[in-house]
């Protein structure tokens, strides 16, 4: 056999995602409910018809026109002011955060994240060669005070300091906590103060099960410091992969330069235009969200029948619910024998930039229905007695 030489970015994280068993039951990733993806014939009808001529064409490099203005109407409804310049269209939110580290981050530069945080996004800095800086989270959200300390810290053995700052302040991947609007505002002053940009991923905030939402760290920027990432994946489907950037024109352009696919996916683009002209985007969200909220419902019961040990903070939003297992609890060894019982969910670890606690797990209730999720948190809730009492045995 070959012996390749690879990049060390080629590593793979972890356990492989790409096998999983025949019947497997599936909490290991955010994936779109199937019964709820969007039907969207009557729309890619149009696409490839009447608008064939853009729809089948290179899409301009910052993204259909009508889209970014569509986009400036719907992330209005959140209090954020943009105007098409502000906008880039992307493959998905993960490629606009790919664009914003090739824009502001230098192999070895710090970027903040939270401890843990969204564990893509970590792969993907990886790719980047970047060093991380972690801070913790309290039920409150992102602490900024251990932020404040270790930036003055930084300044004060004139270390170099940290360029960008990625967080998921709604329903965050995968605590599922919010940042409130306190820590917020500290955040964007931190970020001026110390002259980062904040990339705030935010494609949970619409699928809120109770409570108010708080404002977007965007909506409080008045100086430029801030990125808003988006996307539809959470919303509508994630197989249109359309997501977008949102900040300061000199950045957008600086990012839209960086693209190495041109101008994104046209045909997907007219497509999501048309959901958000008919509003049938909005009817969609609540559609999912009353969803999402019997599926929340169904793991945290499950949780309490089958697990009780489990330490759960329950999500008010979002995908994902985040488990801490009681401390020295082999959240790896459990989620192993988790799939030999049927049920695959992901380790806590892969979450965290450094090292972190082995007693978490990640679920995502999101592309299960409620008996699928009940029969998974019992299958969990058996490897779970299998692993305490060969622990007991040993
Ligand atoms: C925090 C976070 N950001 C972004 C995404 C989606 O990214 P994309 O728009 O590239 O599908 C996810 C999906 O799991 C997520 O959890």
């Amino acid at each position: 056999m070959t012996d390749f030489r690879y990049a060390r970015r080629s590593a793979i994280l972890g356990k492989s995602v790409f096998d999983h068993a025949p019947g497997t039951i599936t909490m290991s990733s955010g994936a779109a409910y199937p019964p709820l993806l969007p039907d969207v014939v009557r729309e890619a009808t149009e696409a490839v018809g009447p608008l064939r001529a853009e729809a089948m064409q290179y899409a301009p490099l910052m993204g259909l026109d009508d889209l970014r203005s569509e986009i400036c109407r719907f992330v209005a409804t959140d209090g954020i002011e943009a105007k098409p310049e502000n906008v880039l269209v992307t493959y998905g939110s993960k490629s606009a955060f790919d664009l914003a580290l090739r824009v502001f981050v230098e192999p070895g530069d710090r970027v903040i994240v939270t401890r843990p945080t969204y564990m893509t996004a970590i792969h993907i800095m990886r790719t980047h060669n970047v060093q991380f800086l972690d801070i913790g989270q309290d039920a409150e959200g992102f602490d900024t005070d251990e932020l404040e300390r270790k930036l003055m810290r930084l300044r004060a053995n004139a270390e170099p300091m940290p360029r960008l700052l990625f967080d998921v302040p709604d329903f965050h991947n995968p605590t599922g906590i919010t940042t409130s609007l306190a820590r917020r505002k500290r955040m964007v002053e931190l970020a001026r103060q110390y002259n980062f940009v904040i990339c705030e991923d935010d494609p949970y905030r619409r699928i809120r099960f109770e409570g108010e939402s708080v404002p977007p760290i965007k909506s409080l920027d008045t100086t430029g410091h801030v990125i808003s990432l988006g996307t539809v994946s959470k919303i509508l489907a994630p197989g249109l992969r359309v997501g977008w950037a949102i900040g300061e024109a000199g950045i957008i352009r600086r990012m839209a330069l960086q693209k190495a696919d041109g101008g994104s996916n046209a045909f997907a683009q007219r497509i999501v235009v048309q959901l958000m002209q008919s509003n049938k985007i909005v009817h969609h969200v609540d559609e999912l969200t009353a969803q999402m909220r019997t599926h929340r419902d169904a793991m945290l019961e499950a949780f309490a029948e089958h697990l009780p040990e489990a330490r759960i903070r329950a999500p008010l939003g979002g995908y994902f619910l985040w488990a801490e297992l009681p401390e020295g609890d082999d959240a790896e060894r459990i989620a192993e024998l988790g799939v030999e019982e049927g049920v695959e969910v992901s380790t806590g670890r892969l979450s965290f930039p450094g090292d972190g606690p082995g007693n978490c797990l990640r679920l995502a209730y999101s592309f299960i229905g409620e008996d699928e999720i009940r029969r998974g948190i019992a299958m969990l809730g058996t490897a779970y007695r299998r692993y305490k009492s060969a622990a007991r045995a040993a």
